[in-house]
């Protein structure tokens, strides 16, 4: 039973999805995961990991730890790296965890990782439309072929928004926006397997249950 994530702050609920992505992610594989708060969320995705037997999995987290503005005003933010780290000790010793304490629009960050070289991509850092472009814009790239991307809060529209608009510079951007799959209930989130057959496969492999239209 994956529980530890339970007992840290946080705003995550995407079991499904994370533990599609756990399934799909090769043994060595590498996952990206932009905004991770307090740790919530990048907790269940390692032990999921170690769950699931692939401890060889590297997850690269990039937070500011500085809070979202606008939407974590009035909040107790405490000293959030600390606590990251406090709750990802094991984790981080294993250095199955990577952080970067850093804007995941630092371009000298995003050269840092090679084009087609993740796995998985999951954006939950800032909400608004312009950061949401740019994350989706800036780290799209960065996925091979048949990895799997996750954005969480798809009831958003800004959120929306800002991901449809980071195709716009695509030839195929109809096709790529027609690929992405809205997952509502609890989990809502919304998701892509890149590949011109990824939306085929996200059914076959039942990762996409619910389309809904946008
Ligand atoms: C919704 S929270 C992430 C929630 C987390 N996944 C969880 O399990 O609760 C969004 C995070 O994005 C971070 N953030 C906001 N703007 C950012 C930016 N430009 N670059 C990197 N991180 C950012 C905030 O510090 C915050 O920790």
């Amino acid at each position: 039973m994956i529980t530890k994530y339970l007992e840290i702050e946080g705003w995550f609920n995407l079991q499904e999805a994370y533990l599609n992505l756990v399934k799909r992610v090769p043994s060595y594989g590498n996952i990206v995961e932009i905004g991770c708060f307090k740790g919530r969320s990048t907790r269940f995705l390692c032990d999921a990991l170690i769950a699931e037997a692939k401890p060889g999995v590297r997850v690269d987290v990039i937070d500011t730890f500085e809070g979202t503005t606008g939407e974590h005003d009035g909040l107790e933010l405490g000293s959030m790296y600390d606590e990251f780290k406090n709750n990802l000790h094991d984790h981080l010793e294993s250095s199955r965890v990577i952080p970067h304490v850093n804007r995941s629009d630092n371009q000298q960050l995003i050269d840092s990782f090679k084009d087609g070289s993740l796995d998985g991509l999951i954006i939950d850092g800032a909400h608004d439309e312009e950061s949401v472009y740019l994350d989706t814009k800036n780290w799209y790239p960065k996925v091979k072929e048949s990895g799997l991307i996750i954005w969480d809060d798809c009831e958003r529209e800004p959120v929306r928004r800002g991901a449809l608009k980071a195709f716009n510079d695509y030839d195929d951007a109809d096709e790529l926006r027609d690929s992405i799959w809205y997952i509502t209930g609890d989990e809502r989130w919304f998701g892509m397997i890149k590949g011109l057959n990824g939306k085929a496969l996200g059914r076959k492999l039942k990762i996409f249950p619910e389309k809904k239209s946008t």
